[in-house]
């Protein structure tokens, strides 16, 4: 859970609902780093997914999601399970997978070594907090078409949402650098809070240029710096 959402498994917070909106109906779902369990919950109490697993790496949110699950009466439904990403599934058993609430690389680097999990699955729906932009490297380098995308704010942060499906024989493709980093959907979109993310971020790497320019020079400072002008010049593109 984010902090500041209040929710349980009858109402979720905005972040997480906009996540449950990509599940299919009757999914078998399996939420990667669950937490409280509130999204499968909410998942299988609403009839949006039949059955559902809940995984968890760490004692303390795994125990949370046992205790939520037994409380709502969802033993039958939900599968709690301690474990590290994907190693709680056994192959066939998810169609979908939802990882929320994390880094974009911890998500790939989930993704990534649970690869063998992942047959049979037919939609990722992927909420990082940060990072987005690794979550989309991911999906096009392994042929998983992103299907929709959301960025929305909640308690003043904002979140991005990206789904993906496996499409065909799921072969690798190229995203162009602006959509790799700002989402192809969303780009399209430019709604509120996408220009409210992009801004603030155009401004914070102008800021850490400004930092640079005093400081010592050497090679590797001059990469990140080119690496700055090139995303700056990308989101003043977009943003136009
Ligand atoms: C910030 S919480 C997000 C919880 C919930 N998914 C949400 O969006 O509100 C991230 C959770 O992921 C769990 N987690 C982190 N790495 C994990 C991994 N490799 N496998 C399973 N769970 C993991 C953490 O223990 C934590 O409970």
């Amino acid at each position: 859970m984010q902090s500041g959402e209040k929710m349980n498994s009858e109402k979720l917070s905005k972040r997480l609902a906009a996540v449950a909106a990509y599940i299919p109906k009757q999914a078998r779902l399996a939420d990667i780093g669950s937490d409280h369990a509130y999204l499968p919950c909410y998942c299988v109490k609403n009839g949006i997914a039949d059955r559902a697993i809940a995984g968890e790496v760490v004692e303390g949110p795994y125990r949370s999601a046992l205790n939520r699950v037994e409380k709502a009466g969802l033993k039958h439904k939900i599968a709690v399970r301690k474990g590290n990403g994907l190693e709680v599934l056994s192959p066939q058993e998810a169609d979908c997978i939802t990882i929320a609430g994390m880094g974009g690389s911890l998500i790939t680097s989930i993704l990534e070594r649970g690869k063998a999990k992942l047959s049979g699955v037919k939609r990722l729906v992927l909420q990082p907090n940060v990072g987005a932009v690794f979550v989309r490297r991911w999906c096009a380098e392994n042929g998983w078409q992103i299907v929709h995308e959301e960025i929305l704010e909640e308690d003043g942060k904002i979140y991005e949402i990206i789904v993906a499906d496996a499409v065909g024989e799921r072969r690798p493709y190229q995203l162009p650098a602006a959509e790799l980093l700002m989402g192809p959907f969303l780009i399209k979109e430019k709604n509120q809070a996408f220009r409210k993310k992009w801004t603030a971020e155009k401004r914070k790497w102008q800021h850490i240029l400004e930092s640079m320019s005093e400081a010592h020079t050497n090679a590797e400072l001059a990469d990140k710096k080119k690496e700055l002008l090139h995303a700056i010049s990308l989101v003043e593109e977009v943003l136009q």
